[in-house]
């Protein structure tokens, strides 16, 4: 299966110099995250201060999910946008903010485990594993609530409706992806449109979120919220590589889940579209079954290593990261717009 659906776009001739990841950090997030490391501090204590409930188990699950950590990606892209455009930006915006669109993806995250139904994330039990599906998606509601709250307080309408529309489809992309569980057949434009709605979309929307903390102008909002598009289509497919490569300990994420739960990706269209007979039998009957052991799933990841389906996949998150670059240099040269660049090679090369 070929794999041409990259949406064009024109921009100056030169693209910025990509630093190389220095050796050692291509897994670490703290290179290219220095810059904004003391704006990531603020939104933490904006998160702390922000989730108490008075209810015990709202409360405690909370607290669990904070403690679970993650990578912050969403606040560093808010704060790392609006520093690209104004070095010398109020930290007190960009930390409720930055909150707020980590709510979002905490909530989105405990869903996710719900419909997915994962036990494992961060290295930790879910939320739905400790306290059920039906507590894990009212408190998923809770703070999805907290953060538009928390937007609210900041005011600004346009952040308001950038990240309700985050919101809006995020949902959609979940559900279509939900609806294509067990297609092994799934589309090419199926597949990247589920990516595009479920997490592209969020990145670019960080990225335009910090643009209008900013006050970027419509061109260099334009720029960013491209580069967050592309960056993001790169992440989801990094996502679905690690999914069948990463190291659970590593990752703090089950490994073959996609496969077991019938979720077709990348790197398997990629090999059923070209597996023997033989091969594609072994893909179609690991493909949706729950029950598939470790073993089972090696067996797969043999054959789509045979196809090529890893590097291939990495090839097409490459190419997203190239045009994502492009988009930078819409920007002035900034240590944000460096960092930005850092990180198009940490999404490519990350294990976690
Ligand atoms: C996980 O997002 C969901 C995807 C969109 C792939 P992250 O990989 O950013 O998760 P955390 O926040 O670091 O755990
Ligand atoms: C990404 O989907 C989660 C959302 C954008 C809601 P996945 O289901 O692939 O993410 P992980 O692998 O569980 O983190
Ligand atoms: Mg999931
Ligand atoms: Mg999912």
């Amino acid at each position: 299966m070929s794999v041409t659906l990259f949406p064009t776009a024109t921009y100056p001739a030169t693209t910025p110099r990509r630093q190389p990841v220095r050796s050692g950090a291509s897994s670490s997030s703290a290179d290219f995250l220095s810059l904004v490391r003391s704006d990531l501090e603020a939104v933490e204590a904006r998160m702390a201060s922000d989730l108490g409930s008075e209810g015990r188990i709202v409360y405690t699950l909370t607290q669990h999910v904070m403690n679970a950590g993650g990578k912050r990606l969403r606040p560093a892209m808010v704060a790392l946008s609006a520093r690209a455009i104004n070095p010398e930006i109020s930290p007190e915006r960009l930390a409720t903010v930055g909150a707020a669109v980590e709510f979002v993806h905490m909530a989105t995250l405990m869903h996710d485990d719900v419909v997915d139904n994962t036990a494992t994330r961060r290295g930790k039990p879910t939320a739905n594993a400790i306290f059920g599906n039906g507590v894990a998606v009212l408190s998923g509601d809770y703070i999805l609530a907290r953060a538009m709250r928390l937007l609210s307080m900041d005011g600004d309408l346009r952040i308001i409706r950038t990240v309700s529309e985050i919101t809006i489809d995020m949902s959609e992309g979940e559900v279509i992806e939900i609806s294509a569980t067990g297609d092994a057949n799934l589309l090419e434009e199926t597949y990247l449109e589920i990516l595009r709605k479920k997490t592209a979309v969020f990145v670019e929307g960080c990225c335009r979120c910090g643009a209008i903390l900013a006050g970027a102008t419509e061109s260099q909002e334009a720029a960013l919220a491209d580069y967050g598009y592309r960056l993001g289509m790169a992440f989801q497919l990094a996502d679905d590589l690690l999914d069948y490569t990463g190291d659970p300990a590593i990752t703090g994420k089950p490994r073959g889940s996609d496969l077991k739960d019938g979720r077709a990706t990348l790197p398997f269209m990629l090999a059923l579209g070209e597996a023997t007979e033989e091969e594609r039998n072994t893909l179609l009957t690991s493909f949706g079954n729950a029950d598939l052991e470790d073993a089972g799933v090696v067996r797969v990841c043999a054959i789509l290593e045979r196809y090529g389906a890893f590097t291939r996949t990495r090839e097409v998150a490459s190419t997203y990261v190239e045009q994502s670059t492009k988009a930078l240099a819409l920007l002035p040269d900034s240590p944000a717009r460096d960092s930005f660049l850092q990180l198009t090679d940490y999404v490519i090369q990350r294990d976690r």
